[in-house]
């Protein structure tokens, strides 16, 4: 038996192309499996039907996993079970949220349904526990681009959001218009390395404005109409191009995220989401500590991109507040950050 004050909460995800589950005392990762769907790599984007049918067969694995990977915690011993209901695919939502009904019933434990994007905002918690609001956060990922001022939890006003495409989209795109893989965000990081940012000047959409808002479908264009001026490009070519776009994404984030903090007085500040893995993102936003006085906190990278440790830590946070919910709560395709009309 545990004899622990902090909550032992079990985690599962599947919003998307992970099936992941974890399990926390607090926010101390006891243990944490992910199991990511490279079936997609074939399709260059995720196929709905595919990863349904790919959690569908995981999902008890994992979870069984997880549970011998603890040691000797029994599913019995768990205080609550915290479950990603959305935003996500349908039916890959619904295969984790089902098995967490399902396990909540057996066991007789409390139900905690978490929003997948609010939980991204939790994953720097999990590195640094004693972390409070209030905070700046920059939320980047497959389908956010988020500036949220977090006054407490569950408690935010989002100050900015992308009128099109998303961070980490536009860089899926652009590595499909350049035809080296999926997902393109690692991959596009990881070339430019050898690439020179400043060979190709591309746009740096929506900096002139005032607003804290972004738009990334204008640059996605802009890398288009590049790749149709010639033939064909040279390696060297290719790493300049996505050293270029890299360079304008992380100089609008960057931008946007100094006037955030210029604008609320904010000293702490978080990066969360996939695109925070991002090596430059995260090096020009660590500058920015001591040019603005701030403290920059970020997860460490097994925690940027989906993963169950963030679902049990929001459902840590929540299990602490008393924030259950019933075995009614469906799941929520479109499910945006601060709606909480499905939990209660
Ligand atoms: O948070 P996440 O795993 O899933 C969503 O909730 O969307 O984010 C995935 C996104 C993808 O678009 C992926 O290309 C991007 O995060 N990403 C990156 C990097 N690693 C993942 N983007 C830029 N640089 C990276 N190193
Ligand atoms: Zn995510």
């Amino acid at each position: 038996m545990l004899e622990n004050k902090h909550p032992l909460i079990l985690g599962i995800e599947s919003s998307c192309d992970e099936t992941s589950a974890a399990l926390l005392c607090g926010f101390d990762v006891l243990s944490h499996v992910v199991y990511s769907q490279l079936i997609h790599q074939h399709y260059g984007g995720v196929v709905p039907e595919l990863a349904s049918r790919e959690h569908e067969t995981a999902i008890s694995r994992v979870v069984d996993k997880t549970f011998a990977e603890a040691g000797n915690i029994s599913p019995h011993n768990v205080d609550a079970i915290a479950v990603t209901y959305g935003p996500g695919l349908m039916g890959a939502l619904l295969v984790g949220l089902n098995f967490a009904k399902g396990m909540v019933v057996a066991l007789k434990k409390p139900l905690i349904a978490i929003n997948h994007i609010e939980a991204h905002l939790y994953a720097p918690f999990l590195d640094f526990p004693n972390l409070q609001p209030p905070m700046l956060c920059l939320l980047v990922s497959g389908g956010h681009t988020l500036l949220i001022d977090v006054k407490g939890i569950r408690d935010f006003t989002i100050l900015g959001e992308t009128l099109d495409d998303a961070a980490g989209e536009s860089f899926d795109k652009v590595a499909r218009l350049l035809n080296i893989g999926y997902p393109g965000g690692p991959l596009i990081d990881k070339l430019s390395e050898k690439g020179d940012p400043n060979a190709i000047r591309f746009p740096r959409p929506y900096l002139e404005k005032e607003s804290l808002n972004f738009s990334f479908s204008g640059l996605k264009t802009a890398v288009l109409n590049y790749t149709k001026t010639k033939e064909s490009f040279t390696d060297q070519e290719i790493a300049d191009i996505a050293a270029g776009f890299q360079a304008a994404v992380v100089d609008v984030l960057e931008e946007k995220v100094r006037r955030a903090v210029l604008q609320t007085g904010h000293k702490q500040v978080i990066l969360a989401g996939g695109v925070a893995a991002n090596r430059l993102l995260r090096k020009r936003l660590k500058n920015l500590e001591k040019t603005l006085d701030i403290h920059l906190y970020y997860p460490s990278l097994k925690y940027c991109t989906d993963n169950a440790a963030m679902i049990a830590a929001a459902g840590v946070l929540y299990y602490e507040k008393g924030w259950t919910s019933g075995l009614d709560v469906p799941a929520v395709p479109n499910l945006r950050i601060y709606d909480h009309s499905y939990t209660g």
